[in-house]
């Protein structure tokens, strides 16, 4: 399958779900990123980190992103004519994350090539019945499902839970009884930026799930701020993509804070108060959080 856009003339490819790169990743012991975007700044530093590195990646869409993007087709299409007009040749998902029922749909039908149906907070059975639902459609639009057991600390667009760890049998039955492509699930993970006092993963719990699971891609959600040592412990355990959504926004904020904290915005001469010239320092900054991040997972080079 090759873009049919206007700018490439079919020589590129378009976005590809999750199923391949996890599969890929899972066997060769690496993980590969979700850096969730905001806007059209995001979108081209995540992609030229992610070009530049020969790494596959996943970009991932809260609800919330989604309308300050101004819907979720405005969103399909800033990605696509990205890729397209900056000739990106890795492969790229596009992911809803966190997503309600009605969102999974949505997405699904505007053309994102996978999404995150969240049913963490839902009876075990209506969340299987729920997330069945969503991968019978998802198959007819070649998309991929991430679903979730148990609730993921922190807070992010209102998913707010307590960190708690997820049961080993309810990931076990979700799995067993749905054709997902990789599960997510709580190990002690927080989305935002970890307390002082945070116990760290639990990868005994990891263990376990990895043990019930059958192989299928882990994810682990709240990259932010967690120690390398515990990322390559994870990823040894069976956790093959890791999300990454605060760090990219603290370090875009601190590159601008910089840069309008030196007064360069005030300087009229050099327009420093051009978008092009104000946001440019955070979009490096994006940049190299993802290479970072790229590095520590493992999924360099892994295109
Ligand atoms: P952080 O914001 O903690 O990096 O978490 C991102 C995330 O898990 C998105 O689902």
């Amino acid at each position: 399958m090759f873009c049919r856009c206007h700018f490439c003339r079919g020589k590129l490819k378009p976005l590809v779900n999750m199923d391949q790169m996890l599969k890929k990743a899972r066997a060769n012991h690496y993980a590969v990123a979700q850096i969730n975007i905001n806007n059209l700044e995001w979108i081209k530093a995540v992609l030229n980190a992610a070009q530049k590195s020969n790494t596959p990646v996943i970009l991932g869409v809260s609800a919330g992103a989604g309308k300050y993007m101004h819907g979720f087709g405005n969103v399909v299409d800033m990605v696509k004519n990205t890729i397209a007009y900056n000739k990106i040749t890795i492969p790229v998902a596009l992911h809803l994350d966190h997503g309600s029922f009605e969102a999974c749909i949505e997405c699904l039908n505007v053309g994102f090539s996978s999404v995150m149906f969240d049913g963490s907070r839902l009876p075990i059975n209506e969340n299987i019945a729920k997330t069945n639902i969503i991968v019978k459609l998802a198959k007819k639009h070649h998309a991929s499902v991430e679903a979730e057991v148990g609730g993921i600390g922190g807070s992010e667009d209102g998913t707010v839970s307590n960190g708690e760890l997820a049961s080993v049998e309810e990931c076990s039955l979700l799995v067993k009884k749905t054709k997902i492509c990789c599960l997510a699930a709580g190990i002690g993970n927080i989305h935002g930026i970890y307390p002082k006092n945070w116990k760290g993963l639990n990868f005994k719990r990891l263990q376990k799930i990895t043990e019930a699971t059958d192989g299928i891609p882990l994810v682990l959600h709240g990259g932010t701020g967690i120690p390398e040592k515990q990322i390559k412990e994870a990823i040894s355990l069976g956790v093959c993509k890791i999300n990454v959504n605060t760090e990219c926004q603290l370090s875009f904020a601190a590159a601008t804070r910089k840069y309008i904290a030196a007064k360069k915005d005030l300087d009229l001469k050099k327009k420093g108060f051009d978008p092009r010239k104000l946001l440019a320092p955070g979009v490096e900054a994006i940049e190299q959080i993802c290479l970072e991040k790229f590095t520590m997972f493992g999924s360099v080079g892994k295109a």
